[in-house]
Order: C-alpha cells, then structure tokens, then sequence
C-alpha cells in the first residue's frame, strides 16, 4: 500500500515496479528517480513549479555540511516524545528530502513528502530510498482522509485545512519556523537595517499547542562556497541589493546564527470521519 491516493478519484494507490495504479484503472509512472508525479494539470501554475534547480543545489550543499543536524535531531525527538513508534509521516514541502531522512530513522516509520520541485524530489528520492515522494500542492494533498498520524512541516506554505483533513484526530502537526534571531549576522551584512523574524505563536483552529521546542546554534562559515550556499537558499537570495550582495561576497569567514521553533501540535476531534470536529 501507499500513503499516497489517487488525484482524478481519490481511491488508494498501489505501488507495483515503475508505477502507481488505483482500482479506477488511473496509472502514474515512477520515474527513474523514484518519485511520482500526482499533480493534476489545473493545480500547475508554471512550467516548472516550486524551488528551481540553483536553490535545491544551494540548499543540498548547505544541508550536507551538517549545520541543520541539531534541528532535525530536535524534530525528530519530539516527533518520538509525542507521537510514538511505527507512525505515518508526511513531510509537507519536503524539499531535497534533509528533514525526511530523520524521521526515516524513526522506528517503524512509513514516510511520504510531497513538494512541487521536481528538482526537489529527484533528490528526495535519491536521498531516503525507504520513503515515498509526489509531485503534489501542500493545498491538495493526495492522501485520504485522517490517514497519517504526524505532518510536519519545515518552512514550507502553510495549508492548515489539508493538514487538519489528512491527520487522524489525535495526530501530531510539527511546525518548524525561523525564529528572532535567525541569520541576524547574515541579515546584518546584506541590510542597512536588519530587522529580527517575529516571534509568533498562533492557536490554530483544531489544533492544540503540545509542545514549542526552541532550536539555536552558532556556527563558522569557512570560506565563500558555504556562505553563497546559506544566502541562496533563503528568501534573501532574490531580494537583497546589490550592495548588500557584493558585502557577502567579500566574507572570507561569516559566524551565523541559526535560530528555531519547532511547534508542535495535536489534532483534536473525535474518530468520526463525518464529524467536523
Ligand atoms: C524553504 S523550502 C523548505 C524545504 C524543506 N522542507 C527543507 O526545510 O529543507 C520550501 C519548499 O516548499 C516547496 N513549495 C512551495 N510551494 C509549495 C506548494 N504549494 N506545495 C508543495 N510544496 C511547495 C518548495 O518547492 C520548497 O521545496
Ligand atoms: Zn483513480
């Protein structure tokens, strides 16, 4: 079985070899990656949705050099804390699949991502072979009905009506935003004025806050290639003036600040797929 359900009927699907197959007959090849393509054409805005090639690259090169680990161990933790063993995960957003390999060390996990970068996903799949991974809309998930037990979602768009429909009442949602003092010294080389992110914590309707785990490291940029990687996978990358560009690109060293909070929440409501609750 898959995590996954079928875009046209929503029946579920079922992976054999290279395709997904739903009891309607619907067929979705796997390509040779390893992911599936579940995006329906009217859900696709542009050619090539969701963060391109340089930006995946950028953030590959970033992540493999291990300055995040300390905030995917911390997902992970609490992931286990609240919710279990033998969970159903979907990583919303995924990405190039960073967040997706830990919970794959989760006992008995079973694990999707979807995101809208193929780019994204070629890696994904490479990356966390145990996993299964979409082309999909956080807006329009291709999972049934309460069929997962955790969703989580590492600063990627926010869609609280999909989560609350997919997660079974009782289910984690994990919410990973930047905090304050995310990237200040980054910040205060590109901007004449650096401002901190705000510190927000929001009730969500259906949700209860469970738990809000602050993650904060300081670590040494040695050299352009890491800092070029850091600044091209943030929003920074396309909104910094030139000035403020050609600063960073002069910095033999930069000493960053990486600053988190992973919200955790539970779904409420009772078992009844009919009740809205
Ligand atoms: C900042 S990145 C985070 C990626 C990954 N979770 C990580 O933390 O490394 C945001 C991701 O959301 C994806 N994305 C943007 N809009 C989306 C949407 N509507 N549905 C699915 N993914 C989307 C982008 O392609 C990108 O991979
Ligand atoms: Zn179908």
């Amino acid at each position: 079985m898959s995590l996954f359900r079928c875009p046209i009927c929503a029946a579920p699907l079922t992976r054999a070899g290279r395709a997904y197959t739903c009891p309607n007959r619907h067929s979705y090849d796997v390509a040779k990656e390893g992911y599936v393509h579940l995006l329906p054409a009217n859900q696709k805005h542009s050619a090539n949705p969701g963060d391109d090639k340089a930006m995946i690259a950028a953030r590959t090169a970033f992540l493999d050099g291990g300055y995040y680990a300390s905030l995917r161990e911390a997902i992970c933790a609490a992931v286990s804390a609240h919710g279990g063993h033998n969970l159903k995960i979907l990583d919303v957003g995924c990405g190039e699949g960073y967040y997706t390999q830990g919970f794959s060390q989760l006992p008995g996990a079973e694990i999707a991502g979807v995101d809208l970068s193929k780019a994204g996903l070629k890696k994904a799949a490479r990356r966390v072979k145990e996993a299964e991974f979409a082309v999909a809309s956080v807006y329009h998930l291709p999972v049934a009905d309460q069929a997962v037990d955790v969703v989580v979602d590492c600063f990627a768009p926010l869609a609280l009506e999909e989560y609350r429909r997919v997660l079974r009442p009782g289910g984690l949602f994990v919410y990973v935003v930047p905090a304050p003092q995310h990237l200040m010294e980054m910040k205060a080389v590109l901007y004449d004025t650096p401002y901190p992110n705000p510190e927000e914590n929001v009730e969500y309707e259906g949700f209860t806050y469970v738990d809000i785990v602050p993650v904060t490291t300081t670590f040494a940029l040695e050299g352009q290639a890491p800092i070029q990687a850091l600044f091209g996978m943030t929003p920074y990358a396309w909104k910094t003036p030139k000035a403020g560009v050609e600063r960073l690109g002069q910095l033999e060293k930069l000493t960053v600040t990486a600053d988190f909070r992973v919200h955790v929440f539970r779904r409420e409501g009772c078992n009844n797929p009919s009740c809205v609750l």
